[in-house]
């Protein structure tokens, strides 16, 4: 099997019929630039399903902004929202108010048959189920070429070939997905997300049902392809190993951005490079902010607190504590 390593070593290992057939992800597949700033906004984002008389508040207000070319992790407890929002982001449900586009695209007002282009060409998913992702009765490399044929692309043979290549699986393209292994289908998968050039590759649990070395490979596929394509890609997931690949984590809480860990790599003084990973809490534009449970439990944080405004930083107390006036602290 071709492995990602190979892919990326100059020269014999890697194919020039890759850069000259897939469309990097600045452009449209048409070829056209695509709109500057960021590609997804998320602005205030609210979703409330409706079962019977119950109302279920799966998002509410919601803020993210991604930028061209990132790569990040969407992470948060089950029920937290995240899935509410990678099908919004998807194009397949809508939100119940604020606003969500993607690469230009308003998710809150599109038409039937801007919708059905958005998803077509505009974002590529990734499920967690194998089998979602997939026609069972179809070879990975006529799995690729469906979408461009809906999209009616032409040079099919030849662009699956090559997204197979990136993925790492030139040799099985002739393959069905019964004889792949979990991890070779959802190799598949991103090829097949990626069939018509989209802007904006979005994963939900994409590596839910593979053991911790193939989730770490499957990782390593979505950066290189980050890398390659300059797609823009969101993965939700459980997996801890997740924030290794990705510069950004943000955590969703209860439908909100609740943190966000920025990974960068630090030169220490004996030269040696660091990963350092700081932990942010997200401020929205209202001045909201979301204090993790451990600190609110560690102090019996609850209903109010009080904040002291010092020249540099702001304190905040328990409600029942009386911070001294000035002095030392
Ligand atoms: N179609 C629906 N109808 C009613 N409630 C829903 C629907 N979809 C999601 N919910 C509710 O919205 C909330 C958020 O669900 P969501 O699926 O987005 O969570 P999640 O973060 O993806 O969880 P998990 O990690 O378990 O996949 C949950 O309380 C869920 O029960
Ligand atoms: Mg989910």
């Amino acid at each position: 099997m071709t492995s990602i390593r190979q892919l990326e070593e100059p020269g014999e290992g890697r194919a020039p019929v890759i850069e000259e057939i897939l469309t990097p992800a600045s452009h449209t597949s048409a070829g056209r630039p695509r709109p500057s700033g960021p590609v997804i906004v998320c602005d205030n984002l609210v979703r409330i399903y409706k079962v019977a008389d119950l109302e279920v508040v799966a998002l509410q207000g919601l803020d993210l902004i991604v930028e061209p070319g990132e790569m990040i992790a969407i992470v948060g407890a089950s029920g937290s929202g995240k899935s509410t929002l990678l099908n919004i982001l998807g194009g397949l449900d809508t939100p119940t108010a604020g606003r969500a586009t993607v690469s230009g695209y308003d998710l809150g007002r599109m038409g039937r048959r801007s919708r059905t282009r958005y998803r077509r060409e505009v974002v590529g998913v990734i499920w967690q189920q194998t089998g979602q992702n997939l026609l069972p009765y179809l070879s990975a490399a006529a799995n690729v070429e469906l979408p461009m044929a809906l999209a009616g692309r032409g040079s099919r043979r030849e662009r699956a070939n090559a997204l197979l290549q990136l993925v790492g699986l030139a040799d099985r393209a002739s393959h069905r997905p019964e004889t792949l292994s979990g991890g070779e289908q959802q190799r598949v998968a991103i090829a097949v997300a990626l069939a018509n050039g989209p802007a904006v590759l979005l994963a939900d649990e994409p590596t839910g049902e593979l053991d911790s070395a193939t989730s770490g490979e499957i990782f390593e596929v979505l950066r290189h392809v980050n890398t390659e394509l300059g797609t823009t890609i969101v993965i939700v997931t459980h997996d801890p190993l997740v924030s290794e690949h990705v510069e950004r984590t943000v955590a969703i809480r209860d439908g909100r951005t609740s943190s966000v860990v920025l990974r960068r790599t630090e030169q220490a003084h004996d030269g040696e490079h660091r990963i350092i990973a700081e932990e942010f809490a997200v401020l929205d534009r209202a001045g909201r902010l979301q204090l993790p449970r451990a600190h609110l439990e560690t102090l019996g944080l609850a209903d109010r607190v009080r904040l002291v405004l010092e020249d540099d930083h702001v304190e905040i107390w328990p409600a029942g504590s009386r911070p001294a006036d000035g002095g030392d602290r």
